[in-house]
């Protein structure tokens, strides 16, 4: 019985905000799905179900708390300064122009601070880039669209940083202009493998803190699509917590294990 309420739950979810529950993981889904019963006293699944078909206001709510969309700017700053660093500068040589993917990009800070780096390397190299940002959340791409940032998506950002790619206005950081130039972002949701395939081909996919919310089963799946996605020889970086599952293994060799950057094998 409770199963079935559920099952009529999720499905109404799907439908009204597009997060479909049967890619992620089971409880951690079905935890965050409590934590707003709770909040509205509501103990079963049914019950809250006939709350949120007359309640847009805890809709909202719900898709908040499932999309989780903590993030900043920099956030590891060693996995970015060794992207900069080691892996980029190589890459770039002798390529016209690089594609980038941001998948799961949240409001816009992991984008950004690509857009900050990649900028600062067409300073060394002659070379173009696009950098497309995804994510099921449509309010969360506005917000990227937006570019305006609190305090606390720069705290892995430096002083001096902020001067050069922020202007302060009132209690936000607006991204620079010129940032946003080579920018786009989508609301996608990446089990739409057609409309994934829809942007073409990429050099680089980040995908981080992301696949953690997923089924194995799902996130085999989407390494094999994100195989797909990329170039021969293009690079794919996962989350410090995330690691390749089944298949996967064969289809990306790791380059810096614990940066998580790994590059698709082709022979
Ligand atoms: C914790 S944030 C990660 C943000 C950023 N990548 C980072 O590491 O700072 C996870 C993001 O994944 C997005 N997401 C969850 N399921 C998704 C799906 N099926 N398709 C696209 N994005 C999804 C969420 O909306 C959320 O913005």
């Amino acid at each position: 019985m409770d199963e079935i309420e559920y099952k009529m739950l999720v499905d109404y979810i799907s439908k009204m905000i597009g997060i479909d529950g049967n890619i992620y993981k089971d409880r951690p889904f079905k935890r965050r799905l409590m934590v707003r019963m709770r909040a509205t006293q509501k103990n079963r699944f049914i019950e809250y179900l006939e709350l949120l078909k007359k309640d847009n206001e805890e809709l909202d709510k719900l898709k908040e708390t499932l999309t989780i969309n903590v993030t900043r700017f920099f956030r590891n700053r060693e996995t970015f300064d060794y992207l900069y660093e080691q892996i980029f500068p190589p890459f770039i040589r002798g390529k016209e122009k690089i594609k980038i993917l941001s998948v799961g990009c949240s409001t816009g800070e992991e984008v950004y601070t690509l857009s900050i780096i990649f900028k600062k390397l067409t300073e060394r190299y002659n070379f173009k880039y696009e950098i497309v940002g995804i994510d099921v959340d449509d309010d969360a791409i506005k917000k990227a669209e937006i570019g305006m940032f609190k305090d606390y998506s720069l705290i892995e950002v430096k002083e001096k940083e902020k001067d050069i790619y922020f202007k302060k206005i009132g209690e936000y950081y607006s991204i620079l202009p010129s940032l946003k130039e080579n920018v786009f972002f989508k609301v996608i949701d990446i089990k739409d493998e057609t409309i994934l395939f829809t942007l073409g081909k990429f050099d680089f996919i980040i995908c981080r803190n992301v696949l953690i919310y997923f089924s194995k089963m799902f996130q085999n799946k989407i390494f094999n699509t994100f195989y797909e996605l990329l170039f021969p020889n293009g690079i794919l970086v996962l989350g410090k917590v995330e690691i390749l599952t089944g298949n996967s293994k064969n289809l990306f060799k790791p380059l810096n294990v614990k940066e998580r950057v790994f590059l698709r094998i082709d022979n």
